[in-house]
């Protein structure tokens, strides 16, 4: 078995951000003009009023205060509330496509290796645009790279578990070098005429090279000493969205066509599990929580952050323990620890341990081990 690292990463940051005044602006006209329309039915209790968002909540309940997206002005047009990505022939490349060959060629520059050195592209992320070709076949076309793609979707874990499988893979033999790319376009999931949940998306594409130990040559390197997965099934956190809808006529349009969770449940079942899934996994690998240096969790919510390091740490983790970028990024599903990963790394000097961990829907929650070389 060959021994593996992560020798590259790589961002595309889309081009428009929204702040939650603008977001909270454009959702409270939205309000506004449904009570008004239906005032009457309203006062006669056939139909609740809709309430008001505040950025003030949103701040305080997620720690977000603003998110990148690929299209701000449909999102922000209360007639509309979708954003606007106008589909494209079947001889251009995909909007998924682009933007994680932007990330990728990011992550393949900080590597040092150029297409010809990669045999795999794994797709993983939570929202593939169409179910076939896989964008994983359409990105390696992109970049010219030979080998082989595939998609996969473990929703926000994603990434994690695309490593898992990356790491596999190289050391098995099976491939010198793998790049594993999440974009993410989740405002096209998002219900933005939903209060509980409007804020809460952004959109984003990370890239990770994985290759042999023995071969890389970056200097931004570290090695996977383990990876482990978990998943354990829940509604909490459900899109019902796919190819049998047009075969029930009563579920088009439905709210559960677009992503839906209940919130505080997430939150109270997901942070025991996560903290429990990265202590066993430590433990199991003989590394006292106390040598972490870093933890680059899923990027969904500040407090559930907050409270999974308390639980491990037995003590409030330093800012530069466990790095936040939700408060720009909002949560970009699979791509969010790895953007905390790239964004973060830097710094840490050689030899020292962090954790890469997702969570997300399913339930699923990866950890992986990482050693800065
Ligand atoms: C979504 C989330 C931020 C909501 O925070 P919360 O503290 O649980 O908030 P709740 O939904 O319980 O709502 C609390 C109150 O705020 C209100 N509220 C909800 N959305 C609001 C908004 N946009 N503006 C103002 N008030 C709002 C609710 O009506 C409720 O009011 P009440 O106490 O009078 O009933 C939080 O539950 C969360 O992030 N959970 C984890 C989700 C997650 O990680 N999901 C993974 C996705 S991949």
């Amino acid at each position: 078995m060959h021994k593996v690292v992560i020798s590259g990463t790589g961002l595309y940051t889309p081009p428009f951000s929204i702040s939650n005044d603008e977001l909270v602006e454009s959702f409270n006209t939205y309000v506004r003009h449904y009570n008004d329309q239906h005032a009457e039915a309203i006062a006669k209790g056939e139909l609740h009023a809709l309430s008001e968002s505040s950025s003030g909540f949103i701040e305080k309940a997620s720690g977000i205060k603003s998110r990148f997206v690929v299209d701000k002005q449909g999102i922000l047009d209360p007639q509309r509330m979708v954003p606007r990505i106008p589909e494209r022939s079947n001889d251009d490349w995909g909007i998924l496509c682009e933007m994680a060959v932007h990330a990728a060629r990011q992550a393949l520059q900080r590597a040092g290796r150029s297409a010809a050195d990669i045999d795999g592209v794994i797709v993983a992320c939570s929202n593939l645009q169409r179910a076939y070709p896989a964008v994983a076949i359409e990105v390696q076309a992109a970049l010219g790279i030979q080998g082989f793609g595939f998609d996969m979707n473990v929703a926000c874990s994603s990434a994690t578990f695309g490593l898992q499988a990356a790491a596999n893979a190289v050391q098995l033999g099976q491939a010198r070098a793998i790049l594993m790319v999440n974009p993410e376009i989740c405002t096209g999931h998002l219900n933005f005429r939903d209060r509980d949940s409007h804020f809460i998306f952004g959109d984003a594409a990370t890239a990770v090279i994985v290759e042999r130990a023995d071969q890389a040559t970056s200097s931004y390197q570290f090695d996977i000493v383990s990876s482990k997965l978990l998943t354990q099934f829940s509604n909490n956190i459900r899109n019902n969205f796919g190819f049998l809808n047009r075969a029930a006529e009563e579920g088009i349009g439905q709210r559960d066509k677009l992503f839906v969770q209940e919130g505080r449940k997430v939150f109270k079942d997901v942070c025991p599990m996560v903290a429990e899934l990265i202590g066993e996994h430590l433990a199991q690998n003989d590394i006292p929580v106390g040598d972490v240096k870093r933890f680059w969790l899923h990027q969904a919510n500040l407090n559930m952050n907050l409270l999974i390091t308390r639980k491990l740490l037995g003590r409030d983790a330093e800012a530069h323990e466990a790095p936040v970028i939700l408060d720009t990024y909002a949560n970009t599903s699979s791509a969010g620890s790895v953007i905390a990963f790239h964004k973060h790394q830097d710094d840490l000097p050689a030899g020292s341990i962090g954790v890469l961990s997702s969570f997300g829907a399913g339930y699923s929650i990866g950890s992986v081990i990482l050693r800065k070389r």
